[in-house]
C-alpha cells in the first residue's frame, strides 16, 4: 500500500468538505463529499447528486470515481469520505454504501485506503478489504481491465 502522508490526508478531507457544500441532497439533506487521489497526482472530487425520482441519485464516491475514469485515470491511492445532516461541525463518520465499496473495488487494490472523517483532525482510515471482505472483482471474470 502506498503511505499517504498526513498533509494529504489532510488534504484530501478539506477537498471532500468543500465537495460536500456543492452536494445536490434536497430530498434526504444528507450531504456527502469525496476526494479521489489519482495515481497521476490528481484529486478527483465528487458530491451526492439526487433526483426527484430517487433511482437515478449518485452517491459522492461515484461521482468521483466516474470523474476520474472519464477524464482518463484508472489507478488510485485513496479516497477521503465526509457526510451527514447539517453543518460541518454536526457531521460524524459517514461509511461508504455497498454500492460505492463496489465501484471501488473496481478499480483499486484490497489495501486501498479509504479515510472516513468528520474533520482534517478527526481521519480513520481502513482498507478497502476491511469494508468489503470477500469480494467479487475483476479478476474473476475473463475480460482485460
Ligand atoms: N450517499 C452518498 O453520497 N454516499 C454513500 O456512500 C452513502 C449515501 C448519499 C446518497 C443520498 O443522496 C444520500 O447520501 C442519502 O442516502
Amino acid at each position: 500500500m502506498a503511505v499517504i502522508e498526513v498533509d494529504m490526508k489532510r488534504k484530501l478531507v478539506e477537498m471532500a468538505l468543500d465537495a460536500r457544500d456543492l452536494a445536490y441532497a434536497p430530498y434526504s439533506h444528507h450531504r456527502v463529499g469525496a476526494a479521489l487521489l489519482g495515481k497521476n497526482g490528481k484529486i478527483y472530487t465528487g458530491c451526492n447528486v439526487e433526483n426527484a425520482a430517487f433511482t437515478p441519485s449518485n452517491c459522492a464516491e461515484r461521482t468521483a470515481v466516474f470523474k476520474a475514469v472519464s477524464e482518463g485515470e484508472r489507478e488510485f491511492q485513496a479516497i477521503a469520505i465526509v457526510g451527514g445532516i447539517g453543518d460541518r461541525s454536526e457531521l460524524s463518520i459517514c461509511p461508504p454504501c455497498g454500492v460505492c465499496r463496489q465501484v471501488l473495488r473496481e478499480f483499486c487494490p484490497l489495501d486501498f485506503p479509504i479515510l472516513l472523517a468528520k474533520d482534517p483532525d478527526h481521519i480513520e482510515s481502513y482498507t478497502l478489504e476491511e469494508l468489503l471482505p470477500l469480494s467479487f472483482g475483476p479478476e474473476f471474470l475473463p475480460g482485460e481491465k
